[in-house]
């Protein structure tokens, strides 16, 4: 089955149990001031959960662009090292908004793994929540029963708070839930050690593929749970885990998800992509098909690369993917942006968003790498001059600060390169001069703004732009402004005018 074949299976699987199928939301929020990113499909839901706001269907389904990279849930640093970590990836779902509960959704994610994608079952191992004292949450005895139904009971194992009570974010609906993990070892492997012993233990063969969490609480800011008006469901399956189990591959990147970005990077660079785990050239290729995918969403979905907030992950998940194609894979001119018309070709038809950005991404895409490349080379001199003079293996905050002030070095990136060479690094020093450095440049930006004096009597400045681009105009109020970093500056304001404002 090909990526897009399973993808629509999940999709018209659950239309027939009557769900609505809906778009992903936006990988980037501009409206929630918890979360700069879906990091779950249930982002896009959340109000619903909280009931304040009605659905318009009660079943829903979907494929969401998540992104895991920040707060509480952020898998950045696993991204190339391993083999199922991302940084962007597909999150399958069905929702109930107060329908169903615990026993359909597991009813029918048995029936769609075992049954439609044909899973073998016994590689299927599933967990229960057994519940905390500390939050006077029992064991989810019901999901137990609801299991034994379909799967032998010493396959039901129980999971703790931090695996089996799931969490958006600091604040925001929780609940129990039940994860659904396969063991794709081969029959020599699993006769050694049992697949039992491997649940969540971070075993790249034997994953989580799909969680079914029962929406039933609400995490208040001040820590406690209440419970939601209504029962609900959200399942998450990882859709690239579930090709790699269904395609036969022991890693993320052997799936068609990624084989067609890898054979880019391949062409590009001149490099074959082996698979090795430990090796820095295919790292660098695992994490460059990984950022893409990120990068372009993002900016496909409207966040540029910039200096603060989500632009600020963006522009620092890019420069990383700059920075392992420069030393690892000898890229010192800009490439990653090609990457864009293969993922386009690839994805373009489920998510129509990144074709119709398809030249905006490849061009933003483009500019990022042509200036931190710009600053690259020295910037990675310079920090070979500094661990070759370091005492104790540690680089201090401020030489971290110049590398970032001076060469556009993201703190991340320092760290990682430093990390690669046995080197530490002081972040808290780091902080303290950036703090410093956003101190002096808001002072720099206070201005002094004097009163408008009038010259002569004109309420309106009439335009002129439909007509002329140019024109003799006069001065009809003007006022001073003075600020340290620009200087004294006149605002004058003219009777007529063939500049048109741009704004909203
Ligand atoms: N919210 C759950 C998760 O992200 C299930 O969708 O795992």
């Amino acid at each position: 089955m090909t990526s897009q074949e399973i993808r629509q299976k999940f999709l018209d699987f659950f239309k027939s149990k009557g769900h609505e199928i809906v778009p992903s939301a936006p990988i980037v929020l501009k409206d929630d001031p918890t979360l700069m990113f879906s990091n779950s499909g249930m982002t896009q839901f959340k109000d619903f959960f909280l009931g304040y706001k009605q659905p318009s269907s009660l079943r829903v389904a979907d494929t969401q662009k998540c992104l895991r990279v920040s707060g509480k849930h952020n898998d950045l640093d696993d991204v190339g090292r391993d083999t199922y970590h991302h940084t962007m990836f597909e999150m399958l779902g069905n929702w109930s908004f107060g329908d169903y509960f615990k026993k359909e959704a597991i009813e029918w994610a048995w029936e769609l793994l075992t049954g439609v994608y044909k899973i073998p079952k016994e590689n299927i191992y599933v967990t229960i929540f057994e519940g905390d004292a500390s939050e006077n949450l029992d064991r989810d005895q019901e999901a137990y029963n609801f299991w034994k139904a379909h799967i032998s009971e010493d396959r039901i194992l129980n999971g703790n708070k931090k695996d089996n009570f799931w969490e958006m974010g600091e604040q925001g609906p929780c609940g129990p839930c039940s994860e659904i993990h396969i063991d794709l070892r081969s029959e020599e492997e699993k006769a050694k050690i049992s697949g039992k012993e491997l649940v969540n233990q971070d075993h790249p063969q034997v994953i989580e593929v799909w969680n079914l969490v029962f929406m039933e609480f609400n995490r208040k800011a001040d820590g406690s749970l209440e419970k939601l008006p209504k029962q609900n469901v959200d399942t998450g399956m990882g859709f690239e885990r579930l090709c790699m189990a269904l395609q036969g591959k022991s890693s993320n990147y052997d799936t068609d998800v990624f084989t067609p970005l890898i054979e880019k990077v391949e062409e590009i660079s001149g490099k074959k992509y082996e698979g090795k785990l430990e090796d820095e050239k295919d790292i660098a290729i695992r994490v460059i098909v990984d950022h893409i995918r990120a990068v372009a969403f993002a900016i496909a979905d409207g966040q540029l690369p910039s200096n603060n907030g989500a632009g600020y992950v963006i522009r620092r998940i890019l420069r990383r993917a700059i920075r392992y194609g420069f030393t690892f894979l000898g890229q010192k001119e800009p490439f990653i942006y090609q990457l864009v018309d293969t993922l386009v070709q690839q994805m373009g038809e489920a998510f129509p968003e990144l074709k119709k950005q398809h030249h905006l991404v490849q061009n933003v895409i483009r500019e990022e790498e042509n200036s931190f490349l710009r600053t690259l080379e020295q910037g990675l001199l310079m920090l070979d001059a500094m661990m070759n003079n370091a005492e104790n293996k540690e680089i201090s905050g401020s030489k971290a600060f110049e590398l970032y002030d001076t060469y556009g070095f993201p703190i991340d990136l320092t760290a990682l390169i430093l990390a690669e060479k046995g080197f530490a690094l002081d972040e808290v020093g780091f902080e303290e001069n950036l703090k410093k450095q956003k101190e002096r440049s808001r002072a720099a930006a206070q201005t002094k703004t004097d009163d408008w004096v009038v010259i002569r009597e004109d309420d309106e400045t009439e335009f002129i732009g439909y007509d002329a681009t140019e024109g003799t105009v006069r001065i009809t109020q003007y006022r001073k402004v003075e600020s340290q970093k620009e200087g004294t500056q006149y605002q004058l304001v003219f009777n007529v005018t063939p500049f048109y404002p741009e704004g909203g």
